[in-house]
């Protein structure tokens, strides 16, 4: 049996969470759900965007899934607090093509390995009389421990290149730290490939060639935009999983926020959420059903049963509900 934290958190988190669950529910596997609370509309009842006892529940876990919180100016980042508590210092971002589903890149499959602790998001910033200076931290130890989750991840997935990406040029203290690191980790797997390149130029290969890649790793703030290009590539952050992972603990959730757009209308696409589902399992060595959904996501998508960001016209529940179907039909 597994106990598993689950964190609706605000808008269109709700809406994916309740779909993945009910996808989980056609699988053979014992889970005892507990529900927390996190996000706005958290912090409207209780005053808090994470209270503490969401914090012990993730704590207490074997895995948490988290949906999507809005954040508001001046309040606590729920996730943002929550990668940092656990030291959730991992942040995995698979880019992976769907059959049926209209993109840039039909056949891409690689993944981006995003530092989660430090560099702008550690949230120092002032202002001065001139305007404000925000602080960049990077680590030898962060900058390490990234590049051994970055290569151990590869060679478990049978991938043959690491790609390190930064700004060493211009941030030469920081980057060039990371830099380092990277590649003193390298030469402990000389049977791998690895290479590294400027931020600004994986941007455009991103679009130019990103058949090229296999797995990135890379800082903070660079992770987190180059991995909302990446989903841009294969359709859309409706189709974009995440995984949080730290020595002890382990949180799952969409690369997308609460869209406030679109909640509340039940066509949120839940594709996200389902294939970070998957992810968790993968991490708890439930691989055999975790491919259980992702076939039923895909034949799901090949039948056309799709919502209307790509161009669908199912809902968030019947899409998930013609997945459960095509599980339980094996
Ligand atoms: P967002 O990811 O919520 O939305 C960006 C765009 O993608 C919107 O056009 C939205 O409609 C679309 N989209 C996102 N997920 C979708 C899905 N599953 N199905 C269909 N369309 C989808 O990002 P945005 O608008 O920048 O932020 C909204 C709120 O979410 C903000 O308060 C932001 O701070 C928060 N946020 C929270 C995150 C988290 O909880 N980890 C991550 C990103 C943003
Ligand atoms: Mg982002």
């Amino acid at each position: 049996m597994y106990r598993i934290t689950v964190i609706p958190g605000d808008g269109i988190g709700v809406e994916v969470m309740e779909a993945a669950l009910h996808v989980l529910q056609a699988l053979e596997i014992e889970f005892e759900f507990t529900h927390a609370e996190a996000g706005n509309e958290c912090f409207r009842r209780c005053g808090d965007t994470l209270p503490e006892e969401t914090l012990k529940l993730v704590r207490k876990a074997d895995a948490t899934l988290f949906g999507a919180v809005t954040t508001v100016p001046g309040q606590k980042s729920a996730i943002i607090t929550l990668r940092r508590e656990l030291d959730l210092f991992a942040n995995l971002r698979p880019v992976k093509s769907l059959p049926g589903v209209p993109c840039l890149y039909p056949d891409l499959d690689f993944v981006i390995v995003r530092e989660n602790t430090e560099d702008l998001y550690v949230g120092d910033e002032e202002y001065t009389p001139e305007g404000a200076v925000a602080k960049r931290i990077i680590t030898r130890t962060a900058s390490r421990r990234i590049s051994q989750f970055a290569f151990q991840y590869a060679q478990k997935e049978g991938m043959q290149k690491v790609t390190a990406v930064h700004k060493a040029n211009v941030l030469k203290k920081t980057d060039g730290i990371f830099r380092d690191e990277f590649y003193k980790v390298a030469s402990e797997y000389p049977q791998m490939e690895a290479n590294d390149y400027y931020v600004d130029a994986t941007a455009m290969y991103l679009i130019t060639q990103p058949q090229e890649f296999q797995t990135i790793v890379t800082t903070n703030l660079f992770g987190d935009i180059l991995s909302d290009e990446a989903a841009g590539l294969i359709g859309g952050l409706g189709l974009a999983p995440s995984a949080n992972i730290g020595e002890k603990n382990a949180l799952f959730e969409p690369v997308h926020g609460s869209a406030p757009q679109i909640a509340g209308k039940n066509i949120a696409n839940p594709t996200a959420m389902i294939l970070t589902t998957t992810l968790m399992l993968k991490h708890l060595n439930k691989k055999q059903e975790a491919q259980k959904i992702e076939k039923a996501l895909q034949k799901t998508l090949m039948r056309g049963i799709m919502t209307p960001d790509l161009g669908g016209t199912a809902s968030t529940m019947e899409m998930a509900e013609a997945i459960k179907e095509e599980i339980v039909k094996g």
